[in-house]
Parts: C-alpha cells; structure tokens; sequence
C-alpha cells in the first residue's frame, strides 16, 4: 500500500519559545521560519498572538513573508484570543487559527475550574469563531493523554462539528508510553463517528525521554500529523524532535505507514541556527544533530565504515546537511559569494542592514582566523542586531590580566546606552572578573543560572560560543556571543542577556496563564 504523507507541523516558534529563555525577536522568528520553509515543513506555528505586541507582530511578520509553508497561530479557547490569532494571520498565503482547552480531570477542576459540559460548550463555541475567521482550524485536547476516553470522545466529536480540520491529542506532560499512547490515538479514530472528516496529530513532550516513540507509536495508529521542533525544543525536557521523527520515517521507510515532504539536507543547517539564536546547545550525542552523532571515533568502527561504510552507518551525513567539504570562505572572499554560502546554508537576510552586519562579523573573523567553514558563518548570526534601539550594552574592548596565584583582573570598555563607560572588577577567574566588572555599572541583580561554552569548529583557533542564562524577578533570558576569544564571547554573551532582560517585554504563557 502506497505510504500517506505525513504532515509536519514545527512548532519550534511557539512551543520551542516557551523554554525558559529561549525567547526570540521578531528578525530571529522570520530567520528561522525562511529556514524551515526552505525544508518544506507543512505547517509552522508562529507563536501565541495574545502573549504580547511583540509576539504578535512576530507572527504577522512570519505570515507575510513566508508563502510555500502553513503559518498557524495558537489561541486558547477564548473569543479574544481567537480574534487575536486571526487577526495575526490574515496576510498568510496559508492560514491557521489552533484553538485548544484542557481535557483532563485535574487540569479542568484546577485550573479552568470548569464543568465538563462547560469545557466542551467553550470549546465549540472557540472553534466555530475560528472557522468563521479562517477554513483550516486545529483544536486540541490540552492533556489529553490523561483525560477519560469517554469524555475525549464526546469532546472531539463535538469540535468535528464545529469545523475543526485537524485534532490534535497532546501529551502535555509527556506522561504517555508508547504502546498506550499509541493505542489510544487508534482507539479514538475508531469510536468517534465523524472521525474521517479530520487529520488526528500528536504533540508529545520529553519528560520521561519518549516523545518521538510516542509519536511514532501515533502516526503506526493512524495520526498524520506530528508536532515537532527542531532540536526538540519546547517546555521542560522538550517536545518531540522534528529531525528524529523525520529520520526515523525515511530511514525506516520499510515499517512507516507514512512518507514525508521534508528537504533532510536543510536540517544541520536548521539545527544550528536554533541553537546559536536561542542559546540551547546541542549535546554532542544528540541523534542526526549532535556533533557526534556521525563520527565513528573507536578505531574498530573507523576500520569497518572504511570498508564499507553501511557496517556502521544507517543514514548518510551529508542527507541531513553535514558538509564534507568543510572549508567554505576565505579573507578575500566577498559580500556576494559570502551571501551566497549562507544562503545555501538556508540563511536569508531580511535587510540589508542584516546582512552588511553579517559581513562585518564574516571580515572580521576572517582577520582573526584564515579557515572559515559553515559552522562559523551560522555561530555568527545568532548576534546579529539589527534594532540597535534594543542594544542598551555594548562591548567596545575587553582586557583580561590572569597570573597563577593573583586574581585575575578584567577592564572593558563598554557603549552603555550610546555613552563610553569603563568598568573593571577582579574575580575568582577570568569570566568571572568580567562579569564582575559590567555589574559593577549595570548593577542589574540578576543571577548567572547558566554558563556554557562550545567550541563551533575543530581546533585551537576556534570561535567559542557562550550562552549566558540570567534569572531576575522569575524571567529568565539567554543572552549568546561567538568570538575566537571565549573571553570576548562571554562578555558579548553577558552584555547580549542584559540587552534581553531590559527590552524582551513579559508575555502571556499559552497555558500557565489564567484564562480571563
Ligand atoms: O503541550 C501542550 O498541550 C501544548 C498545547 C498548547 C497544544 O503545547
Ligand atoms: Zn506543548
């Protein structure tokens, strides 16, 4: 039987945001959502219109640049929401509205302290307003995974009349196994009557390490569509990850019931873009986009792969976007050839300005370091800042004195709100020296939950990429710097989190949030 296609729903812009401190701009969302649809994912949620104007304008951006992808906005069952969330889309080529309320027993009495009959009188009502604004609408059963059958079943029912298009069945707190799970999707496709007028879809988050078998046991069940994100991104321990599940169902095509249109080749490139512009790395053992996750380092698999290299590997680096011919750009190359490798690298400038900042960053690192590769070119434009109104810190210059036995010394010119201001500081190491020396001005309170450095390419002179995770009054940001001086990079990084936590303004969550 010929395999049904699978729609791909990303959701790293909505779900992948909610990750304490993977907040991202407007400029970043549109970088991302360009990425995504050069992949061909079906449908991209842009984010939660009500959350914010940012968040709004966000989506409105993605929905008028974006023209081959879906661009779907989430809302909980609310008439403002829902007016909110069209309102968001309505420059899409393509367009939905996804509307969802809680199903189970402890998040109706807890949270909505609703009635049953209430819930699903709301969810109707929330999906017939939906309908009227746009033809594609998805409504999903928040929890479902521990929600009764019986009152799944009614509820589904009942937003299947109401117009719902796709239903999608969330293991919100990823508490589903996969026989269970799995079985409970084919259960509900079976017992609902009008049940073949709508795409059934999974959402499954991380918490006990089963997201993607969870979604996989779904789509053997007869869902098709899953909700993904890149690196698997999302609340808590993540949500299922789109390049897992996209792997797993060409690699295996053999045992998939399904098929799916995604471009693999652009998923390294994607991968990595999350990464540097929300500053969650990548651990190296990460499937498809982890460094190692294609490098047969113990020599006896090195011997086998040589000989043959099926011995030890099931895909092929180079499908999902590892480079084998690394070395890219050179100190004499120029704008255009330099424009052109990111845009093979599925980067699209959204502005000049984008991309003569992205220049400037490439000539620089080209003065510092002669080999530039791909993963150098994507580490640098999760710095990039295009609205320099929200660039209140800046680093001029930074100088670092360190001797065993003394301690370390940090002195940093800064550009603080356009004025020069030097600030130094000594400290019980070198970072923490300079991260002294800027509260010494910035005096911000804020707490380092997080520091982390990666190196982005082989060798010595490589550019390090530092995530820094401040926490201040519950917010928490990320700030992230690249630069071949992990010094200068942890300062970038500081300076960049300060920026966040000043101008990222506080938004609505989807569903922690009481619903007014
Ligand atoms: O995890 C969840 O239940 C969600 C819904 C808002 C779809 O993200
Ligand atoms: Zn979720």
């Amino acid at each position: 039987m010929a395999a049904e296609q699978l729609v791909i729903f990303d959701t790293t812009l909505r779900d992948g945001e909610q990750s304490p401190g993977a907040s991202m701009t407007k400029e970043d969302k549109v970088r991302i959502a360009k990425v995504l649809e050069k992949m061909r994912v079906d449908v991209i949620e842009a984010g939660f219109a009500i959350a914010s104007e940012g968040d709004l304008d966000a989506i409105k951006a993605v929905a008028s640049v974006v023209k081959d992808s879906r661009i779907c906005s989430l809302a909980r069952a609310t008439e403002v929401d829902i007016k909110r969330a069209g309102n968001s889309i309505k420059d899409a080529n393509a367009g939905r509205i996804h509307t969802f309320i809680a199903t189970s027993p402890i998040h109706m009495q807890y949270k909505l302290m609703m009635q049953p009959d209430e819930v699903i009188e709301n969810a109707v009502a929330a999906v017939k307003l939906a309908r009227n604004l746009v033809d594609d609408v998805e409504f999903s059963t928040e929890d479902g995974t521990r929600s009764e059958f019986e009152f799944l079943c009614r509820i589904i029912e009942a937003a299947i009349d109401a117009g719902a298009t796709t239903i999608n069945i969330p293991d919100t707190v990823g508490y589903g196994v996969p026989d269970e799970y799995g079985a409970m999707i084919g259960r509900l496709i079976e017992n609902i009557p009008n049940s073949d007028k709508a795409i059934f879809s999974t959402h499954c988050h991380n918490d006990l390490g089963l997201a993607v078998a969870n979604s996989l046991a779904a789509v053997n069940n007869g869902a098709r569509q899953v909700e993904c994100t890149i690196n698997g991104l999302g609340e808590r321990a993540g949500n299922a990850s789109l390049e897992e599940i996209v792997m797993a169902v060409k690699t295996r095509a053999d045992e998939s019931p399904v098929t799916t249109q995604i471009e693999a080749k652009h998923i390294v490139s994607a991968s990595k873009l999350v990464s540097s512009i929300t500053g969650f790395p990548v651990q190296p053992n990460k499937a498809i986009v982890g460094a190692n996750a294609f490098a047969h380092e113990a020599g006896i698999h090195q011997d086998g792969v040589l000989k043959h290299r099926e011995t030890y590997e099931i895909m092929r680096a180079q499908d999902v976007g590892w480079n084998t011919n690394k070395l890219v750009l050179g100190k004499h190359s120029g704008r255009a050839a330099v424009r052109s490798r990111f845009e093979e690298l599925g980067i699209i400038f959204n502005s000049a300005e984008e991309l003569n900042q992205a220049f400037v960053k490439f000539k620089d690192l080209a003065d510092k370091k002669h080999e530039i590769f791909d993963e150098d070119l994507q580490a640098l434009i999760g710095d990039i800042v295009v609205d320099t109104d929200k660039q209140r810190y800046e680093l001029v210059s930074l100088a670092v004195g360190s001797k065993t036995g003394t301690s370390p010394h940090a002195r940093l010119d800064l550009k603080v709100a356009g004025e020069a201001v030097t600030v130094e500081a000594d400290g019980d190491g070198a970072v923490d020296a300079t991260f002294k020396a800027i509260e010494s001005h910035a005096q911000s309170g804020a707490t380092v939950l997080l520091y982390s450095v990666n190196a982005v390419t082989e060798g010595t002179d490589s550019l390090g990429e530092v995530t820094v995770r401040l926490e201040l009054a519950g917010r928490i940001v990320n700030g992230v710097g690249a630069d071949t001086d992990i010094l200068v990079a942890s300062a970038k990084a500081y300076l960049n989190a300060l920026n966040m936590l000043e101008f990222s303004a506080d938004k609505l969550h989807p569903q922690y949030e009481k619903v007014s």
